[in-house]
Parts: C-alpha cells; structure tokens; sequence
C-alpha cells in the first residue's frame, strides 16, 4: 500500500511551487526515484537552485515560468509543458499562498479573490489545459491542508475547500481512464508559509518537508489510497 518498492523509471512529473518548501521537497525526492521533472514557479532563480540539486541526482528537468495570478501565464506555461515532454504521467499540484487570515465572513473580496486566484482557479485553468497531456493512469496530486473548510482561515480555508471538491469531481470524471486524483494534506511542515502562519512557532518543533513527501511519491509511484490522505498518518496503519 505504501508503494516503497516500486520507482518511477523516467515517469514524467509536474511539480508545481518547486521552488522551496514542500514542492522543492518533493521534486527532490521524485528526482532521487528516478522521475524526470517539469518544475514551475515564479522565482526562477531560486527554481534553478532546485533543478541543480535534481540533476545531481540524475533526473532529466525542464524549468517553466508559471505565474497561477495570470491567465497568460497558466495558458503560457501549459503550451510549454506541451513542447517539452509527449505526457505527464505524474502531476502534483503544490504551489499556494497564504493569504490574510481571519473570519472569512469579514475578509476583504479583494484579498480572498487574489488567494482563490493561485489556490483555486489558476489550478482549475492548469489542469484543464494539461487534461489532453495527463496520461491515462497517471497519478494526480492535490496538495491540500487541516485548514480546508476550517473557521478563521480566510481564503486560504476556502480555497483548500474549493481544491478538495476540485479532486473529488476529478476523480470521478477522470474515473474512466484511471487517473488517481488525491488531495495529500501534508501537515504542519517547517517553510516559509507555516512561519508566515504562525510567526510565534519555534521551526524547529516543525517537521522537515523531506518527511512528508512519502504519499505522494506512492501515489505517482500507482498507488490509489482513496481520494484525500494525511501525510503524517501514512504508513502507521
Ligand atoms: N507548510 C505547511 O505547514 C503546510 C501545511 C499544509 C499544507 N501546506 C500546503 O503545501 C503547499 C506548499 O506550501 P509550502 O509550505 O511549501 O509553502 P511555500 O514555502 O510558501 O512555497 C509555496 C510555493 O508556491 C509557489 N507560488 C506562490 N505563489 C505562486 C504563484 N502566484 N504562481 C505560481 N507559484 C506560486 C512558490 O514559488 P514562487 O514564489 O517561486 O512562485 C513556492 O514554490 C501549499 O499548497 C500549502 O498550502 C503547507
């Protein structure tokens, strides 16, 4: 069930957000079981840092620009990723923001909008491009968190809400040509985000990224877990 055995043998994968934090984790790991890679970010620099470390490890990248705050920039990168590799046979939609939280019934429509632009819709608008290019029995990843739905977490509750009923509907209409969609909610994790979220926490009694990344690899590696995991609970049962 856990899917430690298998590798990936130059599966294709898009990481999306790979440019630190749990998306540079995952790329990290992904490269280390033999993926080939398709990173994105914004902060190509910093991007380049990533791919250097995965090519150590002996896997093929591209590097591609995406911007989820602007339309062109999904349709943009979408059409690269098309030039670059024949299919995906992995897809793990990482990248997010936080947003200001607080009562989403007092969070400026502004604000909410921008955070739903990146967590929600720009994801929607990616996967709808690349939908021709995931193959048939690829595994689909939603990163997604505790603080999906929750009170008091803005946009960002709402935008993990949204991204949860985006794989739940994924899931069953891409039923018929076996594609594993699976939101993996990873936990606390010691990034910039979960400093930003809480600034009073000592990072150092948050886990690494590198310790969370285990059911994701499972489910590109075919493993189908049921469509929303813990990444904390994975494997204790
Ligand atoms: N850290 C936690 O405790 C925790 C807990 C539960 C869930 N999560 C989830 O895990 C995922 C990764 O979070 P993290 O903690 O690793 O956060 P992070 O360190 O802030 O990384 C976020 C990633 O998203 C990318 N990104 C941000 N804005 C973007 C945009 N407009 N377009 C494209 N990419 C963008 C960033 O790259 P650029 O800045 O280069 O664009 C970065 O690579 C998120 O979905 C988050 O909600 C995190």
């Amino acid at each position: 069930m856990t899917g430690d055995g298998a590798t990936l043998d130059g599966s294709r994968v898009l990481v999306t957000g790979a440019s630190r934090g749990y998306g540079a984790a995952i790329a990290r790991a992904l490269a280390a079981h033999g993926a080939r890679l398709v990173l994105t970010a914004t902060d190509l620099d910093r991007l380049a840092r990533v791919e250097h470390d995965c090519r150590e490890a002996g896997a093929g990248c591209v590097l591609v620009p995406l911007d989820l705050t602007s339309a062109a920039s999904v349709d943009a990168a979408a059409e690269a990723i098309a030039r670059a590799v024949p299919r995906l046979e992995g897809v793990v939609m990482n990248a997010g923001v936080l947003g200001p939280l607080g009562p989403i019934g007092t969070t400026d429509v502004g604000a909410t909008a921008r955070t739903l632009q990146v967590d929600l819709v720009g994801q929607v608008r990616l996967l709808q491009r690349l939908a021709p290019l995931i193959a048939d029995r690829a595994g689909v990843v939603l990163v997604t968190s505790d603080a999906a739905g929750r009170p008091g977490y803005g946009a960002y509750g709402l935008g993990k809400a949204g991204l949860e009923a985006l794989g739940l509907m994924l899931r069953d209409e891409w039923a018929g040509r076996g594609i594993r969609v699976v939101a993996v909610n990873p936990g606390p994790m010691r990034t910039a985000m979960r400093a930003e979220a809480h600034p009073e926490e000592n990072p150092a009694t948050v886990p690494p990224p590198s310790e969370r990344v285990a059911p994701v690899l499972a489910v590109l590696k075919g493993v189908d877990p049921g469509p929303r995991v813990q990444a904390a609970e994975w494997g204790l049962s």
